[in-house]
């Protein structure tokens, strides 16, 4: 018997942690191999990361890395030191990587630099805006990745642009929906939507955390505004991100969101209870990448204040919608449709959207070592 696979598995963000969960248990049950779970610690709030780990039934990371908040630089500088010292230590054979944040990248260069293999999950997204530093992310870690697992097929036309060659490419579908899937019983049994008297279909889910919507006071200002006229028609719940409320008090505007009867602002919840609250949403209002994607399975009608996705099978397939933040409004209003059936009934799932993808990245990690 040939010797045990070892593998490092890198966790950073909050959007990455619902993408690791299953890979890291599709690879106990499917694999015999020796896991080391690494956390580079750009997250570190418990509501950011920890009750992350709790609810998707993930152990206490092997390792964290402690990198904290910073600028891109020193983020992803330290990520790369202190992931290289890592394998110096102890060499894994590959370097599994998911997503698009600045330990995505630093993790895979690290890796790839030394010679070990990476494995890349949610590969070929583009949005095209290289002003978004996840773009960059993206773009740079398919270019060293040696297996590239992509949610969709538009991900793989864009890493064949890319030159990108075929045999490296496997399209195994969406990882956020097996999260999604696994924890179905607990989401609907969780009682946060009545806890905050709410009342299932007739509230909307607000998320903004960009730079480019809460950086600029401005900008922040007409979407505080907006959401406000939003909610007295319909109630709105914002969990609101660390980033989001810094900006928020500096602008001095969080005061103006709190007078609003008709918002709910909450601290960043965790993956169950943030669930429970858009599965019951009759909208969601976000500038996320994985809500478009929760959004298209759950045929929940989603208005994405961003110019640009790289989830383009959420608009063709899906719910999701690009608005400007002065169409927000309008779009709303239009976007009463959603009470209808018949609406919901004809947005499609994209396919291998099943609940199986992280099984099939484990069968391909075993068809390339
Ligand atoms: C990062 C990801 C982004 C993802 C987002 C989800 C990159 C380039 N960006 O952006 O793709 O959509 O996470 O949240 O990797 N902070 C806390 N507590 C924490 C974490 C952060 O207070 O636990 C504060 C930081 O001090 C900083 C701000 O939140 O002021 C932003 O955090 P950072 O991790 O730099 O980037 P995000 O905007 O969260």
């Amino acid at each position: 018997m040939g010797a045990v696979l070892k593998i490092d598995l890198i966790a950073a963000a909050r959007p990455n942690f619902m993408k690791v969960a299953p890979v890291y248990h599709a690879l106990r049950r499917q694999m015999r191999c020796d896991l080391r779970l690494v956390h580079s610690g750009q997250h570190y709030d418990a509501n950011m990361s920890q009750t992350f780990f709790q609810d998707l039934a993930l152990p206490d990371p092997d390792i964290n890395l402690g990198v904290g908040s910073g600028t891109h630089a020193e983020q992803t500088g330290r990520t790369l030191m202190a992931y290289e010292r890592l394998c110096i230590d102890r060499r894994p054979d590959w370097t599994i990587v998911v997503g698009d944040v600045n330990a995505t990248l630093a993790c895979a260069l690290a890796a790839t630099k030394m010679g070990i293999r990476v494995g890349h999950v949610e590969s070929g997204l583009r949005s095209r805006d290289r002003s978004m530093p996840e773009e960059v992310n993206r773009v740079l870690t398919d270019a060293v990745a040696d297996l590239l697992w992509t949610p969709s097929s538009d991900a793989n036309e864009n890493l064949r642009s890319e030159g990108i060659p075929e045999a490296r490419i496997d399209f195994v579908g969406n990882v956020m929906i097996d999260t999604f899937e696994f924890m179905r019983p607990r989401i609907e049994a969780a009682s946060t939507r009545a806890d905050q008297g709410l009342v299932f279909g007739s509230y909307a889910v607000v998320t903004l955390h960009r730079p480019s919507n809460v950086d600029d006071p401005a900008r922040l200002a007409t979407l505080v505004n907006t959401l406000g006229r939003i909610s007295a028609d319909l109630p709105i719940v914002f969990p609101v991100h660390p980033r989001t409320r810094a900006r928020l008090e500096g602008a001095g505007l969080l005061s103006r969101l709190r007078a609003c009867a008709g918002i709910r602002l909450l601290e960043p919840q965790g993956y169950v209870s943030f669930m429970n609250l858009l599965t019951g949403a009759a909208i969601a209002i976000t500038d996320s990448g994985g809500m478009q994607e929760e959004t298209t399975y759950l045929s929940i009608p989603c208005l994405t204040i961003r110019d640009t996705t790289e989830r383009p099978v959420t608009l063709t397939q899906g719910t999701n919608q690009l608005v400007r933040a002065e169409q927000l409004l309008d779009a709303v209003h239009a976007a009463s449709f959603a009470a209808d059936e018949s609406w919901r009934a004809a947005q499609k799932r994209p396919p291998l959207w099943d609940g199986h993808a992280a099984e099939r990245i484990v069968e391909s990690l075993k068809r390339h070592t």
